[in-house]
């Protein structure tokens, strides 16, 4: 089976950074919002990401404008019916997800891969929404997608060997490094990422330093590109909240458990640096 059109559902941080990715690499992309202002907020994202690009020199002004020319927006679902991978990137709600993934298995061909950018949800789950469970895997992309290189491959338990190896053909097509993870909470990298941060939060909520010098250990310390703190804004608080619940609720494992200060941040809108506050100020 060969990919050449791709279906995204989701244009936020994490869906837009998808599309762009993938337009670059020369797939057609669709898509779908679910209202005309995300949607539009979406694009713009999309095309001022490209112009960065250029900027930085990482892209040709041609190939920029050939990616924006394979990107069409909708906020239909039923124009990804085309789709041969259609790649999930709305937000973290299992029951929205299964409602997605029920929907486009009814609406895609029998040939469609159906996969979801989920960083804590259980691919397996969210497959048995359809009836093309071996068809269904995890697509985990990196904040900035662009910039990112990797792509953690989620397995479930019913994916089959054909659908690992288009994926794995896929991330390699956009210039990714793959690597495949089983499907338990948290996969790799946020299986390893989730307790450092946490402990970083638990070390600042103790007083032990301040937020800047804390970062700064790290940063220079380890030479890690950017603090946990900081890490931890970019990310997003809430995210980072609701990745460490769904890891503690399957592992039961207090290393998992959220620091009381990470929750209230959360409770009081500090979601970091989207929202324009978390750790640190971003207005
Ligand atoms: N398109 C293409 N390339 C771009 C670009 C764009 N829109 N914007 C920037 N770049 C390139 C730059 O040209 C540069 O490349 P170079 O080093 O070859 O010159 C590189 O990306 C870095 O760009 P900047 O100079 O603008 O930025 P910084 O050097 O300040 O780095 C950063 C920014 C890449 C965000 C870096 O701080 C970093 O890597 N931080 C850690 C990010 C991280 O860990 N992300 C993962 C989060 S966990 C996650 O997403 C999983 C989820 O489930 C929780």
């Amino acid at each position: 089976m060969e990919i050449k059109t791709i279906g995204v559902v989701g244009c936020g941080l994490m869906g837009a950074g998808i599309v762009e990715t993938c337009a670059k690499s020369g797939y057609t992309v669709k898509v779908r919002e679910i209202n005309d202002e995300l949607l539009q907020a979406g694009l713009a994202r999309i095309e001022a990401s490209l112009k960065k690009a250029v900027k930085r020199g990482k892209l040709d002004e041609a190939d920029s404008k050939l990616a924006w020319e394979r990107i069409t927006g909708t906020i239909q679902l039923e124009a990804l019916k085309d789709s041969d991978l259609v790649i999930e990137a709305a937000v973290e709600n299992m029951e929205l997800k299964k409602e997605i993934f029920a929907a486009l298995d009814k609406i895609c061909p029998a040939h469609t891969i159906l996969s979801s950018n989920t960083s804590s949800l259980s691919i397996t789950e969210i497959a048995s929404a359809t009836q093309r469970p071996e068809q269904v895997i995890g697509l985990h992309f990196f904040n900035p997608v662009p910039v990112m290189p990797l792509l953690e491959i989620v397995r479930a338990l019913l994916t089959s060997d054909e659908t690992l190896k288009i994926s794995r053909e896929f991330g390699d097509s956009v210039n990714k490094t793959t690597v495949v993870a089983k499907d338990t909470p948290g996969f790799i990298v946020n299986l390893l990422l989730i307790p450092f941060l946490l402990d970083t939060i638990r070390a600042y909520e103790s007083g032990m330093a301040t937020k800047e010098d804390i970062d700064t250990g790290i940063k220079l310390g380890l030479n890690h590109p950017m603090g946990p703190l900081t890490l931890a804004d970019f990310v997003g608080l809430d995210t980072t909240l609701f990745v460490a619940d769904a890891m503690y609720d399957e592992f039961k494992d207090s290393r998992y458990a959220a620091p009381p200060l990470l929750r209230r941040m959360v409770m009081a809108g500090k979601m970091g640096k989207k929202s324009g506050a978390g750790f640190y100020d971003y207005e």
